[in-house]
């Protein structure tokens, strides 16, 4: 690959987009020229987003749904016969307590969005993916995913199960596909919110920084870099200097 990846004309699907990085990432993603599918559970938020921008097409779901699911990814095959782009950014906080004081049932609600939603979603796309010239899956992942933290058990669990659903995808997908976890790092949404009430969120990236980090990467992303973890703190200034040549991405 000499030139990145035009967006424009990208068949992509958004996961969470109802709100937070999702919305600001399916909305660059749009504003870039790609046909954007974004879904979530709040059908008012997503009607408000389908109306800000015209190249995104919303769908009301609930990941835990299988089936609902399923034929998400059967109507964009049906329609482009690919996906370009599957952005799994859909999550949940849950508890934030120690392992003795989650309950099996919390973690079990955890996992079954964080996990089996992302599962639901990566799963179902594999026919649309294997059909895109060289598609790129990016797995919404968190610094507690990739080293365990006090007091994030379920989150934490679960992020450790996405990295591994991301290891085996990019294996199962082959040289042909890029499939990556990123991990946002701090960033001023409601789950951020939920997770630290007392902080004051402009101290932090807002959404739209992340998601540019996400345009960056479905640019940039080469083969070479399937398996591969990223960080957006790492890719700021790149994706500020939106580049035209091929950059060198740095990974975790
Ligand atoms: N913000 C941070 O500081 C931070 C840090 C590290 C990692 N992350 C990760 O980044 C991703 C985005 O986080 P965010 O901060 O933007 O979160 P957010 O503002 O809470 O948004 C989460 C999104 O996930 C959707 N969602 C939740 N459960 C769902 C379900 N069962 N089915 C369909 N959609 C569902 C929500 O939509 P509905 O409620 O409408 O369904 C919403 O659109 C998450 O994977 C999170 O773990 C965030």
């Amino acid at each position: 690959m000499t030139v990145p990846f035009d967006i424009k004309g990208c068949v992509a699907l958004v996961t969470g987009a109802s709100r937070g990085i999702g919305r600001a990432c399916a909305l660059q993603l749009a504003q870039a020229g790609a046909i954007v599918y974004a879904c979530a559970r709040s059908e008012d938020a997503l009607r408000e987003l389908a109306e800000a921008s015209e190249g995104v097409r919303v769908c009301v779901l609930d990941l835990r749904d299988e089936v609902m699911v399923e034929e998400l990814a059967s109507e964009i095959m049906e329609a482009h016969g690919r996906l370009d782009l599957l952005v799994n950014n859909a999550g949940v906080l849950g508890p934030r307590a120690s392992l003795d004081q989650t309950s099996a049932e919390a973690l079990r609600e955890v996992l079954e969005i964080n996990v089996v939603g992302a599962f639901n979603v990566l799963s179902a796309s594999y026919p649309a993916l294997r059909a895109a010239s060289l598609p790129r899956v990016i797995n919404l992942s968190s610094s507690v995913g990739r080293k365990g933290r006090a007091q994030w058990g379920a989150y934490s669990i679960s992020k450790f199960g996405l990295e591994g659903l991301s290891e085996i995808a990019a294996d199962e997908l082959g040289e042909d596909a890029v499939v990556v976890t990123l991990n946002p790092g701090g960033t001023a949404t409601d789950m951020r919110a939920e997770a630290y009430p007392d902080e004051d969120p402009e101290t932090l990236p807002s959404a739209e920084d992340v998601a540019q980090t996400i345009v960056l990467l479905a640019r940039q992303l080469r083969a070479d870099l399937s398996g591969k973890r990223f960080s957006s703190r790492a890719l700021f200034d790149l994706a500020k200097e939106s580049s035209d040549d091929v950059v060198e991405l740095p990974t975790d």
